[in-house]
């Protein structure tokens, strides 16, 4: 666990506008900042970000949050990565309080993991660049291929020299733990003999999105049919595979402004765009796209144009897992490279400029390219032929988001017309793809809800079926209303030395919050803030945005809304009090109070008058008429004091 005092640091650190800023262009409006908003596709912007109050919301979608939220939504981090972040965006160093063993072990295995890689780093570059051995075999052979000296830094690439234990040893020999070596994939043992794993081969490090070193792929120099051309780091407490894609810490900026990215296979395809001035480049290592590696870079872009070898192989590469990318509604376009060559090769051979215009040239959209290599394969097999009408349907129903309709409605019209079958006997075929999904979710979600409401049901249920009492239940908003209040005024001056928070606790009795206010979430906001306060320690909004407990936080993030009025219906109410909520807020914390108590009020009053109705013997029906003309005594005060009649 992240410290207390750390969190604490953090967040006093957090500047709304700087964060989400990194990921969405953000210009400024009034005293707020509005963008398009990364979360829905739109052409006007309708994402607006309080400085002030440290939120963000769409009026398009309806997302709202905090710094923390944004990050977990949009870089997909979970709440402790997000704090991570921030600690690291910020120069906050994070104080660990107790952890779980197995946590903190893993923690420090991955610290020893990147310290390692940086060693190795270090080591295999002065080894490329520094030695005799380095340069006539290594750094020849990467500029007899062509590539530029300041690639080759640039990427940091590295050589392990052919010596049995060259690097083991400067690394045993600087305290480095032989057992995180071994990890690390760089050092093996065999008969109590440790040795280079790398050896002879050249060094491409691996680099995560913040540019620390998560592995290697190590390539032999002249290729050789007893050792394999590449090996890479094994997978460990840093190195998932399936999470990695090669080149995306070099290539984020340029896939933000060209607004596309082109995946690649290999160290050497990535590394020769980038020197012919293409940087939105990265790859996959050679195997199919991951769900993970999709969702990065949907982080980026939404346009991903994988070029490939043109071979068999290199296509059948290409097809796989692209369902996941269209139901992540990316754009996918296709370029097969011709003539047994890779991109790397390729633009070798006829320059930057002509590589350029061939991609744009040879770019095909991914699911008409599959049909048409299905189509090839059928031929006239008519039973074959309907089962790539099927797969056409089904991988056309992916394409199913809103704001994807037109695309799906465009492919529908240019498949058919490839299958030579009728429109919309295609669409009826997508349809019926679409509503089993469909009917496959709301099975599951069906089930999900009826543990709710059992969930739910052990709750008391008090409402009562009068109209204004629906109306009252239904109208959250008052209670907000309350709650808004007093996080905004608390702290305030209320009378003497009495801070608006001493009033509202002085009004309310702690352990009947619950006759007051119906949401038991917001109970539980005033229950922590009383907390809080009890303790000493400022209650602020700040502090429930940040808290931990997320539904708390979202809670109170869609209280501190933006376009906030007290209610539409206040100003009816107030009529001529409608000046600013700061310079009223004495009397904004006085109405809303007095509106919840004035709420209970008459509920007592209803259920009174039951008990009234019910009651047969005399001297029980005295005492409830006297409880009936004193609540009605209180109401008629209360009513007096705000001034107005709500009801009737
Ligand atoms: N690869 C691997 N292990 C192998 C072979 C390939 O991990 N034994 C991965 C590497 O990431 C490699 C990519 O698959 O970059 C593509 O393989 P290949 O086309 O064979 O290599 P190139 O990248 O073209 O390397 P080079 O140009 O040096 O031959
Ligand atoms: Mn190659």
């Amino acid at each position: 666990m992240i410290s207390p005092n750390t969190i604490q640091q953090i967040l006093s650190r957090i500047d709304i506008i700087e964060i989400v800023g990194s990921f969405v262009k953000l210009k400024k409006r009034g005293a707020n900042y509005l963008g398009l908003c990364p979360f829905h596709n739109e052409k006007t912007p309708s994402f607006t970000v309080s400085p002030a109050k440290e939120i963000y919301k769409c009026f398009g979608c309806g997302r709202s949050g905090n710094s923390i939220s944004f990050l977990m939504e949009h870089e997909k981090y979970s709440y402790v990565e997000s704090l991570r972040w921030l600690a690291a965006k910020y120069n906050v160093e994070i104080e660990e309080t107790a952890t779980s063993p197995e946590f903190k072990q893993q923690l420090l295995v991955a610290d020893s993991l990147f310290i390692i890689n940086g060693f190795a780093q270090q080591f295999f570059s002065d080894a490329l660049f520094s030695t005799e051995e380095g340069q006539s075999h290594a750094l020849s052979y990467l500029k007899e291929r062509g590539f530029r000296e300041d690639i080759i830094k640039k990427f940091q690439l590295g050589y392990n020299p052919e010596g049995r234990d060259s690097f083991t040893r400067a690394a045993l020999d600087a305290q480095y733990n032989l057992e995180y070596l071994q990890k690390s994939g760089l050092v093996t043992t065999r008969d109590g003999n440790s040795y280079d794993n790398y050896r002879g081969r050249i060094i491409f490090p691996i680099h995560n999105q913040s540019g620390k070193i998560l592995g290697f792929g190590a390539r032999i120099i002249r290729n050789n049919d007893k050792a394999p051309k590449y090996i890479n780091t094994p997978e460990n407490e840093i190195y998932v595979k399936s999470k990695i894609l090669y080149g995306a810490y070099f290539a984020r900026l340029a896939i933000d402004k060209s607004d596309e990215c082109l995946l690649v296979e290999g160290y050497t395809d990535v590394l020769s765009l980038h020197q012919a001035g293409i940087e939105n480049v990265v790859a996959s290592g050679g195997t199919s796209l991951t769900p993970d590696q999709l969702r990065l870079i949907k982080k980026y872009t939404n346009n991903l144009t994988i070029i490939y070898d043109g071979d068999p192989a290199g296509v059948k590469a290409a097809l796989r897992g692209l369902d996941l990318a269209l139901e992540e509604s990316l754009n996918v376009k296709l370029v097969l490279i011709p003539d047994n060559e890779d991109p790397d090769s390729y633009v070798h051979k006829v320059g930057a400029a002509a590589f350029t215009e061939f991609v744009e040239f040879a770019k095909k959209d991914f699911i008409l390219f599959q049909l048409e290599i299905a189509l090839r394969e059928t031929g006239n097999d008519s039973s074959k032929k309907a089962a790539v009408v099927n797969q056409v349907a089904e991988t056309i129903s992916k394409i199913n988001k809103a704001e994807d309709f037109t695309r799906q409605q465009d492919y529908i019209k240019q498949c058919a017309a490839l299958l030579k079958i009728g429109e919309d006997g295609l669409h009826a075929l997508v349809n019926k793809f679409i509503r089993e999904k469909i009917t496959k979710e709301e099975t599951r979600s069906f089930r999900d809800e009826q543990r709710n409401t059992e969930q739910e049901s052990g709750l008391p249920g008090t409402k009562q079926d009068t109209e204004v009492l629906a109306l009252l239940n239904r109208d959250e908003m008052f209670e907000q209303a309350m709650i808004r209040s007093l996080l905004e005024f608390g702290m305030l001056d209320w009378e003497g030395e009495k801070k608006v928070a001493d009033y509202i606790f002085r009004e309310i009795d702690e352990n009947q919050l619950e006759e007051l206010i119906d949401n038991p979430e917001l109970v539980k906001v005033l229950h922590t803030y009383k907390g809080w306060y009890d303790a000493g320690l400022e209650p602020s909004a700040k502090n429930f945005l940040y808290h931990d407990d997320l539904q708390m936080s979202a809670l109170v993030v869609g209280i501190m809304d933006f376009n906030y009025e007290l209610s539409h219906k206040w100003p009816e109410h107030f009529e001529g009090h409608i000046a600013t909520r700061e310079e009223l807020y004495r009397e904004e914390v006085f109405s809303t109070l007095n509106y919840l108590k004035l709420r209970k009020l008459k509920r007592m009053m209803d259920e009174n008058q039951g008990d009234l109705e019910k009651a047969t013997v005399a001297e029980d029906q005295l005492v409830l008429v006297q409880t009936h003309q004193h609540l009605k005594k209180m109401e008629i005060e209360l009513t007096r004091q705000l001034g107005t009649v709500i009801f009737r």
